[in-house]
């Protein structure tokens, strides 16, 4: 199972990016795979210009399409999630989170906008068709602190629910490739003998 790990914010240093790769890794301890794709890093003018052709943007959806499962990260900009997530997720198909599972993710300056998630966010992923969105994970700037020698500190409070979205999402997919695994073909009615 294939985990994309999406970051949405337009800042290097980002506390949200820091937090996405946390989750990242911590799904990697439990032995999935995962990519990164940082929308930053994406061709400015082709983005603004919702280029379909560019060969960078096409690459990025194609990124998307192969992931069964989307950890989505982002600021609160403006009590909403930021613009460049906005612009990139406009250029997925219709159903471009088709069958997939969406985790997402949001910091921002204060408790204020925390359900810029759940009203900004949510009916995005819904409207492109994702197949459960899990229960968002919001922090402040005050509850994730970094620092070169101690790397990510986490409030106990967020940590639970960062631990929680884990293990909800590990075991979501882990369910999902149970049952792709017990899948079997479909037995032509011709090949069917019968012993009465
Ligand atoms: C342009 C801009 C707008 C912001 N708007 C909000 C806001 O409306 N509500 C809020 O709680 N924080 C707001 N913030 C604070 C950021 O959401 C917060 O610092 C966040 O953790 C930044 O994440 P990043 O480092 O991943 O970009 C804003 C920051 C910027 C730069």
């Amino acid at each position: 199972m294939n985990i994309l790990l999406l970051a949405g914010s337009p800042s290097t240093p980002s506390r949200s990016t820091r937090l996405l790769h946390h989750v990242g890794e911590r799904l990697a301890l439990l032995g999935h795979r995962y990519v990164k794709l940082h929308v930053r890093d994406l061709p400015a003018q082709a983005l603004i210009q919702a280029d379909f052709n560019d060969p960078v943007l096409k690459t990025a959806r194609e990124q998307v399409d192969q992931a069964d499962a989307v950890v989505i990260a982002t600021p609160v900009y403006k009590a909403a999630y930021s613009g460049i997530l906005k612009a990139f997720l406009d250029l997925l198909p219709q159903d471009g989170l088709k069958g997939k599972l969406v985790l997402p993710i949001a910091t921002g300056g204060s408790q204020s906008h925390m359900l810029a998630l759940d009203y900004g966010l949510r009916p995005v992923l819904s409207a492109l068709d994702a197949r459960h969105v899990l229960p968002s994970i919001y922090a402040t700037d005050q509850q994730i602190a970094w620092s070169a020698e101690t790397g990510l500190t986490i409030d106990p409070a967020i940590a639970k629910r960062v631990s929680d979205g884990i293990e909800n999402l590990s075991s979501s997919l882990s369910a999902i490739s149970d049952v792709a695994a017990n899948d079997f073909d479909p037995i032509p009615f011709s090949a069917v003998r019968c012993s009465v």
